[in-house]
């Protein structure tokens, strides 16, 4: 058998088996083959290929530019420096507006980009759309809280599902989201309480962006840990450079913080 059919990367039902036994899941973003590389033998589970890109790749001020084209592109670049990670890759901006569309966006990430697993913002209004791409038998990640595509719509990038109506929704939402057959949900900007409820009422995987150590896991910007910024830094990250000899020490130590969960700590939570 060629080494193409031997290789074995992290499944979305072992993403399921962490969860049962508690392991906490450990993921970052990488947009090429190289940082890719590193963050796979330094153990992160996920990495994901985020349309954030549009801003730490891009330098555009938010993810609305991005093409599919475009992540199609960065998600093969990654899928050549991973061995042993989950590849997942954002939908970007308007590549899923309807059912079909989406199925098509999918199929381009996946054939092109080489992803293991397409992630998509939204919940109930979605929902038609992540059951056809997952009946496609395309495994996909749901993504709540502060949907960044829509941030026009939300008046900035605020913490969401502060008030219990709010928060009432996002639960439903997560619990669509996993009827219809999603694999895991990233959780972004919400309060820890909400995520810690989310956590324990959903079966599939919650993995946290600014939401309390109690998800499933946690993601971050990889710019963003390794103090790569042109501004200021989101209170929900860690720069994890400051005490490190070099990039590699720096993205050890996070998986560490968070399978040992001593990140997020109280000051990088809302
Ligand atoms: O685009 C991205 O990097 C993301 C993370 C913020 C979760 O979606």
């Amino acid at each position: 058998m060629s080494q193409q059919f031997t290789r074995k990367h992290i499944t979305n039902t072992e993403l399921l088996s962490m969860k049962t036994r508690g392991e906490k899941i450990v993921s970052l973003t990488a947009y090429d083959a190289s940082f890719a590389h590193l963050l796979d033998k330094a153990g992160v589970d996920i990495i994901l290929v985020g349309d954030s890109l549009g801003m730490v790749i891009q330098g555009q001020t938010s993810t609305i530019p991005v093409t599919i084209e475009e992540m199609a592109y960065h998600s093969k670049m990654v899928s050549r420096g991973i061995e042993r990670a989950l590849l997942v890759t954002d939908m970007p901006f308007m590549s899923y507006p309807n059912p079909r569309k989406a199925v098509e966006s999918a199929a381009i990430l996946m054939q092109q980009g080489h992803a293991h697993m397409v992630k998509l913002e939204g919940g109930q209004k979605i929902l038609n759309s992540v059951e056809h791409i997952v009946n496609q038998g395309i495994p996909v990640c749901g993504h709540l809280g502060l949907l960044p595509q829509s941030v026009n719509q939300l008046g900035g990038y605020k913490v969401q599902g502060k008030e219990e109506e709010e928060a009432n929704v996002m639960i439903e939402d997560a619990k669509c989201l996993q009827q219809a057959g999603a694999s895991a949900i990233v959780v972004e900007c919400v309060p820890a309480a909400l995520a810690a409820t989310m956590t324990a009422t959903i079966n599939i995987p919650i993995i946290g962006i600014g939401a309390g150590v109690d998800c499933d896991g946690q993601v971050l910007v990889s710019y963003d840990m390794l103090d790569i910024t042109f501004g200021k830094r989101p209170k929900f990250s860690k720069n994890f450079m400051s005490e490190a000899a070099n990039i590699s020490d720096a993205v050890s130590a996070y998986v560490k913080a968070v399978k040992n969960k001593t990140f997020p700590a109280n000051e990088h939570t809302f």
